[in-house]
């Protein structure tokens, strides 16, 4: 680690494996519960809303100490503000923190979730971001000292690289992103259209834009290669990103009340989605491959090409399948919608960010050689269980689309007697990603501080 103040990245990546492990338990029961309804305290939309929140919340941490990381390497001078980062840090844990006790309170008594001033106390009630609006503030908050102080600590030195300005501008479009939740419309079709932008708009948009950058970074950390080669690629990546994604966002609109013409926008452009993330595969690949120099970190380069390869298939080939309107109108909101947002979201931004902290906790923890043989156990533990999650629920999905929309079975007919089998392999699987975790968890606070 070449400045003092990078190693508050690790107080982020702390709090992100620690609440992933969370994220991973609470989907077992969310899964137990699809055999035993009754089967924990909570009830399954609690323990739902607690598996997608404690996902987003972790992945944002992930991300911001990746890019607490790379902004001093980039602008080759200290942070701006250690202690406003720390105290950033700890804001949101505490915001957090109170956001998730919320939920568990009116997990045990729906009542709990009043009006103040009319928004609601506890849970705003839309998916991803049910956080109420006092936590929004807060995060907004959050969010906004910590764009601050890194765009400072560039402004110190004034070195602004290809990496950091599209971290950084992907950044900034993920806090604008998030300011069309944040306000009630009377009518459902426009709270959906806009609840669409900051969920699409975020993984499609601007999180790609991120993970395209910390592509970059970590094929330059760990192989070397020509920033000039690596940035021209990027800047293809993320201009191909823009072009498909945002008009890509179509594809959430063909059945909930929006103009027509949104079928062949959203068709056509979200069709083309899969183009850069199929660009960044052969991109990882391509500088891999033209690398003559020995690499240390093998683990971080492994983890680094898997991200690349997960996030074309879960995002791009498990997206497209159901994407044209011909097909979405069968598949929509079945399980063949849950598999692919297992899919997309483990490769896409899962590795991505377990990649980041396996390139530079060593460097933070101060050494060049670790034990490497842990993190690769966990990463087959993982990879292997979600695989096979993915296949299991996406022969539930087709099994569902089936019987419910071609042959007008009922929803709770299907789930409960057809699908049985799918949720029995399903907690399995689950069990086996669970192991992957734990692994990955013991190997985080292990890693450097024993013999190589
Ligand atoms: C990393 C990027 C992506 C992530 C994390 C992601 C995740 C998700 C999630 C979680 C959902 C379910 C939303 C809900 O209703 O609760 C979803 C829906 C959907 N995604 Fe993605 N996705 C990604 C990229 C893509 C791409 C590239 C495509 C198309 C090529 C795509 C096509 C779709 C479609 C069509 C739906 C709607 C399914 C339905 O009608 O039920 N996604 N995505
Ligand atoms: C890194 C790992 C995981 C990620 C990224 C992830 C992501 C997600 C996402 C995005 C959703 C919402 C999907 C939708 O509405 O279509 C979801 C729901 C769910 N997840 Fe996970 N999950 C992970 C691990 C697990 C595990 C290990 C289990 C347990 C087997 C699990 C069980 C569930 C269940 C039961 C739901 C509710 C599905 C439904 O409403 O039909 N998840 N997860
Ligand atoms: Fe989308």
């Amino acid at each position: 680690m070449q400045y003092k103040s990078q190693k508050i990245a690790q107080n982020f990546y702390t709090a992100a494996v620690l609440l992933f492990l969370v994220q991973v338990i609470v989907g077992i029961v969310a899964a137990l519960q699809f055999m035993w309804p009754d089967f924990f305290f909570l009830n399954f939309n609690t323990v739902r809303t607690l598996h997608i929140n404690a996902l987003v919340v972790w992945l944002l941490m992930g991300m911001m100490g990746a890019t607490y990381y790379v902004v001093p390497e980039e602008s080759e001078t200290e942070l701006w503000s250690v202690p406003l980062a720390n105290l950033q840090f700890w804001a949101t844990v505490f915001a957090v923190g109170l956001v998730i006790i919320g939920y568990i309170v009116m997990g045990i008594n729906p009542q709990a979730n009043m009006q103040v001033f009319g928004t609601n106390l506890l849970n705003e009630g839309r998916e991803y971001i049910e956080a109420p609006r006092w936590a929004d503030v807060l995060i907004v908050i959050s969010v906004l000292l910590f764009l601050f102080n890194c765009v400072m600590t560039v402004l110190k030195t004034k070195k602004f690289t290809a990496v950091q300005g599209v971290l950084l501008g992907g950044l900034t479009f993920l806090a604008l992103m998030y300011l069309p939740g944040m306000f009630y419309t009377k009518s459902m079709v426009m709270d959906q259209y806009w609840w669409w932008w900051v969920v699409h708009l975020w993984v499609e948009g601007s999180w790609e834009l991120i993970a395209a950058a910390l592509l970059a970074f970590m094929l330059h950390k760990l192989l070397g290669t020509d920033v000039k080669v690596l940035a021209k690629w990027m800047y293809i990546e993320v201009g191909l990103v823009m072009f498909t994604g945002i008009l890509g966002l179509g594809h959430h609109y063909y059945w909930i009340g929006t103009p027509k013409y949104w079928l062949w926008v959203g068709g056509i452009f979200s069709s083309l989605e899969p183009i850069p993330l199929l660009l960044m595969v052969w991109d990882a690949f391509r500088t891999t491959r033209e690398t003559r120099a020995p690499v240390s970190n093998r683990l971080g380069l492994y983890l680094t090409v898997s991200h690349a390869i997960f996030n074309f298939v879960g995002a791009g080939l498990w997206g497209v399948v159901h994407t044209l309107p011909q097909v979405n109108k069968w598949t929509h909101g079945t399980q063949v919608t849950t598999a692919h947002g297992h899919l997309a979201f483990y490769g896409a931004y899962v590795l991505l960010v377990v990649a980041m902290i396996y390139v530079t906790l060593p460097s933070i923890r101060g050494v060049k050689e670790y034990n490497q043989t842990r993190g690769y156990l966990s990463f087959w533990w993982m990879t292997i269980s979600m695989i096979f999650i993915v296949i299991t629920i996406t022969g539930a999905g087709m099994v569902q689309t089936y019987l419910e929309r071609l042959f007008g079975l009922d929803y709770v007919t299907v789930k409960a007697n057809y699908n049985l089998w799918f949720w029995i392999f399903r907690a399995i699987f689950g069990a086996g990603f669970l192991v992957g975790v734990l692994i990955l968890v013991v190997d985080y606070f292990k890693l450097g501080k024993e013999k190589a």
